[in-house]
């Protein structure tokens, strides 16, 4: 019989990932792990081991294989069907409820919603909220809708394509997206993690900025007045989205930056109508 730390000495990934993928064999914690490790493993529990270590050293995303990624605190269930939750979307969540922060109950609209990490970190954060999230994903929408059941958060799932019929009826506060935008062609996409993500959630199929364009273009028709439009974009991508959202009559536009220093978030307000609402 072998154990953890024979284990160990044959393993190929970092000692996390090896904890992370026993942890999801034997169900137990990373003490757990670290105080047994010369307790017998069964055979049977090493095969288990050796089918997720077999995936990991081909490269497939760990988030895939655990079935699972934190963000803001939270678990979300994750599959290939749905982007591997990014750390930096947590700023366009926190950018979407400052947007808000003055209004009760305000309608926040969340397109491309993916895993539904945006959609539903808002509603949990603000449940007076009436939250709408969208995607043309059906399989992305039920690996949402099972992250909202799971968390407990009250929103409507609506498949569509931006802004089409679903999001047609009423006005929202607070537009919130992370589209895809790396352009097509680009090295990335056959690079790493992004090789086992969909496509259809990491490119627009042309020059990385089409679906903002879209995104931005439509929001004045689905603002309500003063409502304001939060967007995540590529590395190089603020300004080309900062004169977007000039063109389309937003204020206050400015581009926030991630933990690295790189400005991800492009947000702008709608100016308020005066004698509407
Ligand atoms: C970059 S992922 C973002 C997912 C999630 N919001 C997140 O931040 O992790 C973009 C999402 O937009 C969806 N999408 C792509 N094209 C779309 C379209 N034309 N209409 C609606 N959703 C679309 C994809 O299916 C994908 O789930």
């Amino acid at each position: 019989m072998t154990t953890l730390r024979e284990r160990r000495q044959q393993c190929p990934l970092p000692l996390l990932e090896f904890h992370l993928l026993w942890q999801q064999v034997l169900g137990v914690s990373r003490s757990w792990l670290v105080a047994h490790d010369t307790d017998p493993l069964t055979d049977a529990s090493c095969r288990s081991y050796d089918a997720l270590e077999t995936r990991r050293v081909a490269g497939e995303p760990m988030a895939y294989i655990l079935g699972m990624r934190e963000f803001l605190g939270r678990d979300f269930r994750v599959t290939p069907a749905v982007l591997i939750p990014r750390p930096e979307t947590e700023l366009l969540v926190e950018c979407g409820l400052e947007a808000v922060r003055d209004r009760t109950a305000p309608r926040i609209l969340d397109l491309g919603t993916g895993s539904g990490i945006v959609g539903i970190s808002m509603a949990l954060a603000r449940p007076d909220a009436q939250v709408r999230a969208t995607d043309c994903s059906e399989a992305a929408l039920s690996v949402a809708r099972m992250n909202a059941r799971s968390l407990g958060a009250k929103l409507l799932f609506l498949l569509g394509n931006w802004y089409d019929d679903p999001c047609g009826s009423g006005t929202f506060d607070v537009i919130v997206s992370n589209p895809p935008y790396v352009p097509a062609g680009d090295a990335h996409l056959s690079c790493g993690d992004l090789r086992f993500e969909p496509a259809g959630a990491l490119t627009d199929g042309a020059d990385g900025l089409s679906a903002l364009r879209t995104i931005i273009r439509g929001a004045p028709r689905h603002l309500s007045s003063g409502g304001a439009l939060c967007v995540e974009h590529g590395f190089d991508q603020a300004a080309a989205v900062r004169t977007l959202f000039h063109a389309q009559g937003f204020r206050d536009v400015a581009s926030l930056r991630d933990l690295a220093g790189i400005e991800r978030i492009t947000w702008g307000r709608l100016p308020a109508r005066i004698f509407d609402e």
